[in-house]
């Protein structure tokens, strides 16, 4: 299945030979980034690509500057040139990592998406932005920079722990609560969603990413749930996976739009069904204070005000400025 967007192609397919992919593009030198987790079940793949591919330590912590820093020395020790090609081969933290260096080393070169998690094949690997963590906040360095080419492969996800595939199907019920009521229904009884539920999410992500790439109107609809999602990661230290923590942010989100007459009650009681139903929390906002304390701290938030996104109903996400205080 092929998805042509305005700058680059997504193909998505079950059990893909991305060697030969890779091959008709006719690159010159190729140089992977991964993580250890993906390395170890997928060594044989990587290697065909990349005989020294570069292994982050898994997890939240290596998005960081002093990995970049070490990355990037590496790869300029290995002798990269400008027409060479990074590959992102992994998961949201690969890829937004490996955006980053590509869009900085050498003023830029090019970079494919290779997402292996259902996270990063929904959203992350599509829409071009990159990014770091600073011990401040999530994601407070990043650029906007596109990939040439983003190949998913369906079949990653056999060995996709069973947290880590909650985590993505959360991301994908986020898309479905702001932008589209039949897709929501669709996806929400589902156990396991399928390679036409992956494209038609990534199509409506991608409608928002052209009309507003860089994220100054409708594009902000996407980060439903991730303004306090960012706060639980970082207080968890990044124990609890991103969609989990955004699983929570929605439903707080969702309480304070109740609160201010925004949003129906019924709309809190579906979304809290639905993820206690599916095992993805585990409590109710149980940590309500605490969250509105981390907000406050909260480098990124300026004038003292959030944006707070809301349903109007499921399907129809509002966009709304909301003072601290009033929280
Ligand atoms: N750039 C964007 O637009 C955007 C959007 C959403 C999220 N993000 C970022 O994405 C990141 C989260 O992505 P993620 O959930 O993929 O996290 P991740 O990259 O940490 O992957 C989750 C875990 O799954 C493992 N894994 C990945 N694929 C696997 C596979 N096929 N088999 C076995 N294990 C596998 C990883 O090693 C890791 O331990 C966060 O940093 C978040 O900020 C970016």
């Amino acid at each position: 299945m092929n998805l042509h967007t305005k700058d680059y192609e997504i193909i998505l397919e079950n059990q893909m030979n991305l060697k030969d992919y890779l091959k008709d593009l006719d690159l010159n030198h190729v140089f992977v980034i991964t993580d250890e987790n993906v390395f170890e079940f997928y060594h044989e793949k990587i290697k065909s690509i990349d005989e020294s591919p570069i292994i982050l330590t898994p997890g939240e912590q290596s998005k960081d500057i002093r990995t970049y820093e070490l990355v990037v020395e590496k790869l300029i020790e290995a002798g990269i040139q400008r027409d060479d090609t990074l590959i992102a081969f992994g998961g949201g933290v690969v890829g937004d990592f490996t955006g980053f260096i590509a869009s900085t080393i050498l003023r830029g070169i090019k970079y494919i998406q290779i997402p292996t998690s259902l996270l990063s094949m929904v959203d992350s690997s599509i829409g071009g932005k990159t990014a770091l963590n600073l011990p401040q906040g999530k994601n407070l360095v990043g650029t906007y920079y596109k990939p040439e080419l983003v190949l998913i492969d369906l079949s990653f996800l056999e060995t996709l722990p069973h947290m880590e595939y909650k985590s993505g199907y959360v991301e994908m019920i986020k898309i479905g609560a702001v932008l589209d009521v039949d897709f929501f229904n669709q996806i929400k009884h589902k156990e396991k969603v399928n390679l036409e539920d992956i494209s038609y999410a990534i199509q409506l992500k991608q409608h928002l990413v052209e009309i507003d790439y860089k994220d100054n109107d409708q594009r902000k609809l996407l980060n439903f749930g991730h303004t306090f999602g960012h706060a639980i990661e970082m207080e968890s230290e990044y124990k609890v996976p991103h969609g989990i923590a955004v699983a929570y942010g929605i439903l707080y989100e969702i309480s304070i739009a109740v609160d201010l007459g925004l949003c129906p009650m019924k709309t809190y009681d579906e979304f809290h069904q639905l993820f206690m139903k599916k095992n993805i929390i585990e409590d109710d906002l149980n940590h309500k204070e605490k969250l509105k304390t981390l907000i406050h701290h909260d480098k990124k938030i300026s004038k003292d005000e959030i944006n707070l996104i809301y349903l109007e109903k499921i399907g129809l996400g509002k966009i709304v400025k909301v003072k601290l205080v009033d929280l």
